[in-house]
């Protein structure tokens, strides 16, 4: 082999190198709230298809198979312990991942109130304060620990899993129990402003605010929500953060705090 063949076979060696260490520098990263199962773990999924390193929050790791499985697939997909109406575990997760950039910071974790019981003369306090402090004070307690990660990232993302129940623009005629639910609806109402007033706050540090709604998924939530079985019309999980993945993709600051569905469609609320 001639020296400058050699010379040449170098110059190659350290261009791959240089691209890969540009690759790995470049590699997204995504925060997701209770991606054990539903449309968290879907969400998990497609990050991690994408080559994304996903800290998939649940709030018991251990007990997560399908997410322990996906790990084992996928060495970027790192679970973690997180309950969003756990203070110390939220402080504690921020701690360990402190200048860490975290490019799309997913606010999925939430529940329903699907029992029936929520009527006029059986209103239930605790499980009221249950579902708020799930699906709404949740989601900002983690945002507000993570908007250092979120604004020194590359996207600068926050997003919010909110629900087609939450839109005021609807003619509720009778109160049905499974599509509008006192608390559970209430709750994503009152995330859908939570979310919007965040997005009017950090709107000058460049960060974008992304209020998506999945429609219907065949998910335990929407199974409970119907008795057991999802209405025919429901999509697989993975169908509808497919389009939220491409929807999320797309917010830029200009319609930071607009609420949008998994097709693209804005939501008047
Ligand atoms: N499915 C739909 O059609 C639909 C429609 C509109 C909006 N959404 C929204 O989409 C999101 C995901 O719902 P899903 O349908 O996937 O429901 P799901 O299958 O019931 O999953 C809910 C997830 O949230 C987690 N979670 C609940 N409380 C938590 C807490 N305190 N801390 C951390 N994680 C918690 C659950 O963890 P555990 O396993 O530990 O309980 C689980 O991982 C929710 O915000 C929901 O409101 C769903």
């Amino acid at each position: 082999m001639t020296t400058s063949t050699q010379r040449l076979i170098g110059i190659l060696v350290m261009a791959v190198v240089m691209v890969s260490a540009a690759v790995t520098a470049r590699a997204e990263t995504v925060l997701i709230t209770g991606s054990n199962r539903g449309i968290g773990l879907a969400f998990a999924k497609a990050y991690a298809e994408k080559g994304w390193t996903v800290i998939a929050t649940a709030r018991n790791p251990e007990e997560a198979d399908e997410l322990k499985a996906l790990a084992a697939k996928h060495p970027t997909v790192v679970p973690e312990r997180l309950d969003v109406t756990n203070e110390t575990e939220i402080k504690t997760l921020a701690a360990k991942y402190k200048g860490k950039p975290i490019d799309v910071l997913l606010n999925n974790a939430g529940i329903g109130d699907f029992t029936g019981g929520a009527t006029l003369g059986a209103f239930d306090a605790k499980l009221f304060q249950r579902v708020m402090n799930t699906n709404v004070l949740g989601p900002l307690l983690v945002s507000q620990a993570f908007i250092e990660n979120v604004a020194a990232s590359g996207q600068k993302k926050i997003v919010a899993i909110t629900s087609l129940t939450a839109a005021l623009g609807q003619t509720l005629r009778k109160q049905v129990r499974r599509d509008h639910t006192y608390y559970y609806s209430t709750s994503k109402t009152a995330l859908n402003m939570a979310m919007k007033t965040l997005a009017a706050e950090v709107r000058e540090r460049g960060v974008i605010v992304a209020i998506v709604h999945p429609g219907g998924a065949d998910t335990d939530l929407l199974r409970s929500a119907y008795g057991g079985k999802s209405p025919a019309t429901a999509r697989t999980p993975d169908e509808v953060v497919a389009g939220m993945i491409k929807i999320i993709g797309e917010r830029t600051l200009e319609n930071s705090d607009q609420v949008i569905g998994y097709d693209g469609k804005t939501l008047a609320w």
